[in-house]
């Protein structure tokens, strides 16, 4: 099994955090999207802890929530003395809603509105993630009518190719986001910055994209950046307190896919950034890491009930499920591999080959394809794994489909942190 919560029972039914997936299906219906509380925690844990064993005492994992966001994980976040990202207003209200102390909160986001930077100010954000020159001066405008020095840390792009999927790499010149080191538009943005009297510059950010196998990239990444804070250090006498390498990290979705021993690699990116701080005598600053994928994503998978079969000979066959792209529309999206299960016939020889489709009205509304699992009939239930990060995130009311709900496993619990959507709920906007 590709994570150490799943297993198979007596019964031949695939278990998760301890539950029978099959009696949970029962329970709460399908689609639901399951989540392990215990693995989300370990998997904060794994980075605090080593966060401060080889970064020093100062750092903090950010709980890069999109990836996951509703009010519980705010909670578990507080609980686990994580920060968190945001990336807008609807992030943040739903984080202060819970009481998640502001002041590790950290505000991302390419283009921040008025609202936003009015919004987050208001609501006593720690940090603005400040992205550009037009950004800033509104930050600026804002912190002086309310007699403060806002906190920002600037972000830039260090110019490195991740070689993961195009639309989730951030971190190249050619970027949305942030300001290029090589275009000398970093070092304008914080001579920009440095000369605002209402902006307190605590130092730098970069995130170079996601699902990340490798940890030389962070390292790349964070040789540029090391050697922008010392530019910047001689050139304008700038001391940076704050590196944020980012988010990224990979998870295992497949059996191809490598394990990955998040400290090991937080350690050697540890190793790399001191000995480049030692080289060229600065200070090691406080370091900032924004998870979202690795926290979350192995502490979800999302149970559906098999509709049926279409077998289409020469081509391919089709099994249909009562979800979609409205619920985890990755696959459309990215093409991102996935391992599918029969949750109630675990024991039984996966020797059929699949398509597994959608109910929405559009051919390329798949969840998978070529897949082989053993032979499902109508009313089996599926189980798609390692479903915990961007697909309740990510996920629409296309074709008025409701939401699934978010059940959480927790020991011998489970609870409802997310009940299922109503049609009420989808047309209470609508006059
Ligand atoms: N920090 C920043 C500034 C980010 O943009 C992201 C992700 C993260 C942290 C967290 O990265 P993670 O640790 O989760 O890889 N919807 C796509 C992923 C988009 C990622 C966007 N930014 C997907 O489903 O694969």
């Amino acid at each position: 099994m590709i994570c150490n919560n799943l297993g198979v029972n007596e019964k031949g039914h695939l278990t998760f955090a301890g539950f029978d997936t099959v009696e949970l299906a029962e329970k709460y219906q399908t689609p639901a999207y399951i989540m392990d509380e215990q693995k989300i925690r370990e998997k904060c844990r794994i980075y605090k802890k080593a966060m401060s064993e080889y970064f020093g005492g100062e750092s903090m994992p950010l709980f890069a929530s999109k990836s996951l966001c509703f009010k519980h994980i705010y909670k578990i976040m507080a609980e686990e003395g994580m920060g968190i990202d945001v990336v807008s207003s609807g992030e943040l209200y739903t984080a202060a809603s819970t009481g998640f102390p502001m002041e590790k909160a950290y505000f991302h986001g390419n283009n921040k509105t008025d609202f936003d930077i009015s919004f987050g100010m208001d609501k006593g954000i720690g940090y603005f993630m400040c992205d550009n020159a037009d950004e800033l001066k509104v930050i600026n405008a804002f912190a002086k009518d309310r007699g403060i020095k806002q906190k920002v840390i600037l972000r830039l792009t260090p110019g490195i190719d991740p070689h993961t999927h195009a639309k989730i790499s951030t971190g190249k010149v050619d970027s949305k986001f942030g300001a290029a080191i090589e275009t000398g538009q970093a070092k304008e943005l914080l001579e920009l910055a440095l000369s605002m009297d209402n902006i307190d510059v605590k130092g730098f950010h970069c995130h170079i994209g996601s699902q990340i196998f490798e940890y030389k990239p962070f390292c790349d990444a964070a040789i540029i950046m090391i050697k922008f804070i010392v530019d910047m250090k001689s050139e304008l006498g700038f001391e940076t307190d704050t590196l944020n390498i980012g988010g990224g990290m990979g998870v295992k979705y497949v059996e191809s896919d490598p394990e990955i021993d998040y400290a090991a690699n937080i350690k050697g990116i540890a190793e790399l950034i001191k000995g480049e701080c030692a080289k060229y005598g600065v200070k090691m600053p406080q370091i900032l890491m924004e998870p979202g994928r690795s926290i979350v994503a192995d502490a979800g998978l999302t149970l559906y009930t098999v509709g049926g079969r279409k077998e289409i000979s020469g081509f391919r066959n089709y099994v249909s499920i009562d979800g979609g792209m409205p619920d985890n529309p990755r696959y459309t999206l990215y093409q991102s591999p996935y391992t599918v299960v029969v949750a109630n016939k675990m024991n039984e020889k996966a020797d059929y080959e699949c398509t597994i489709a959608g109910r929405c009205c559009e051919s390329g509304d798949l969840i998978q394809e070529g897949v082989s699992i053993a032979k499902p009939v109508r009313g089996d239930i599926i189980a798609v794994l390692t479903t915990g990060a961007y697909n309740y995130a990510m996920a629409s009311n296309y074709n008025a489909i409701a939401k699934p709900p978010v059940i959480m496993l927790n020991g011998n619990d489970s609870y409802v942190a997310v009940r299922r959507e109503t049609f009420e709920d989808m047309t209470a906007c609508q006059n």
